[in-house]
């Protein structure tokens, strides 16, 4: 039977966000409904809202959630009812291109239900990010759905639930496409939520030192909690120019840019040791243009790498990654800031525009 339940769903382009009744079919073949347990609020939502990801009104919001598998339709083998899981918007389909060259992080065919949730009189609703879990249940693709074991509470779920999606853009920026080695140096550039949640995934791999920047002090005191060794206001002081006195003057072997302009990519260009890494994680727009000497690129290797979802595979880091959370050494409590109601949505969208949170999360 089709089920009646409470989403968070914008109705037009920047209209308030509203509770309306959605309905949720039976899971089809492939599919899976999730009774949603915690769904954190990320800027992807805001940009719905306002209009900057698609016109495809009415959107279904929220995306970065945990929930327990409530029914699964035929042929679903690899979620059970029951199952604790965390969402995902990377179910690679293994048959494209990126997926046969085994480039499954880079996959242009990832799956989503196939059947559509509605409002009460039938208009198709469209889930952020293919997900859409501001809300009591979900329906999604079951490969959407990866199964953590020994996650207990609404608060422990609250925290993994952020893996889901903005946390995991951080540490897998250091952990899956710098590919931070032990020892190493690594430099984030931006120190919001997602260049902190690079400088938790640069400790769990091993970095010995850790630079961070920003131009806000409670900013760099945050990257300090998380496992910065070395902290640069670069409003106060050339960022490059600190990068390389705390490695010896070489260089970090990493540099992440988690802000997205071409200042600070310019920045982490020359920060860099020459045969080292640097990560664009922060989303560019599209007028953005750098241009760069090749010369400094010629004959030290180096590489410059985009990070999209922190490159991740979530069967592959999702477990791994609540494990080490449940061994203490990836806090991600930290970055749960206040726990808010369904309701409470827009007030968390404000409170998100302030930048005085990493995140909120719904508690459903
Ligand atoms: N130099 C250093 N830091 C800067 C600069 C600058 N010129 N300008 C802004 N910042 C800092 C801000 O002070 C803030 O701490 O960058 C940080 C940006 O953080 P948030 O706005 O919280 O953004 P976040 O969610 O971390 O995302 C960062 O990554 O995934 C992308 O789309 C996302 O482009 C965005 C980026
Ligand atoms: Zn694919
Ligand atoms: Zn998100």
């Amino acid at each position: 039977m089709p089920q009646k339940v409470r989403g968070v769903v914008a109705m037009a382009k920047d209209a308030p966000v509203s509770i309306e009744t959605i309905i949720i079919p039976d899971p089809g073949p492939g599919e899976a409904v999730v009774d949603v347990k915690t769904c954190g609020v990320c800027h992807t939502d805001l940009h719905y809202v306002q209009g900057g990801i698609g016109d495809e009104y009415p959107y279904l919001l929220g995306h970065e959630a945990t929930g327990v598998v409530s029914a699964i339709g035929e042929g679903v083998t690899h979620v059970a009812v029951g199952d604790t899981v965390i969402l995902n918007w990377r179910a690679v389909c293994g048959e494209c291109r990126a997926c046969k060259k085994g480039q499954l992080e880079y996959c242009f065919a990832t799956h989503n239900a196939a059947q559509k949730m509605t409002l009460e009189d039938g208009t198709e609703l469209s889930p952020a990010l293919g997900i859409g879990a501001f809300a009591d249940k979900t329906l999604v693709h079951a490969k959407q759905c990866t199964t953590v074991d020994g996650v207990d509470g609404v608060e422990e779920q609250a925290a993994v639930g952020l893996l889901g999606c903005g946390v995991m853009a951080g540490i897998g920026a250091a952990m899956n496409t710098g590919a931070v080695k032990r020892g190493e140096s690594v430099a984030v550039i931006g120190c919001g939520g997602v260049g902190v949640a690079s400088i938790a995934g640069a400790k769990l791999a091993g970095a010995t030192t850790i630079i961070a920047v920003d131009i806000d002090d409670k900013k760099l005191a945050k990257a300090t909690e998380l496992g910065a060794t070395h902290t640069v206001n670069s409003k106060e002081q050339d960022p490059v120019e600190a990068i390389r006195a705390a490695t010896g003057g070489f260089g970090a072997d990493v540099v992440i840019e988690a802000v997205g302009r071409p200042e600070t990519y310019e920045q982490a260009f020359y920060a860099r040791d020459l045969a080292g890494r640097v990560v664009l994680v922060g989303v560019p727009t599209p007028d953005m243009q750098l241009t760069l000497p090749l010369l400094e690129m010629f004959g030290r290797g180096g590489a410059l790498k985009s990070s999209w979802y922190g490159d991740c595979l979530p069967e592959r880091d999702f477990p791994m990654l609540v494990e080490q959370y449940r061994l203490g050494r990836l806090p991600l409590d930290e970055f749960v800031t206040e726990t808010v109601a369904l309701d409470q949505v827009d007030e968390a969208f404000e409170t998100m525009k302030s930048g005085d949170v990493l995140r909120s999360v719904v508690v459903l």
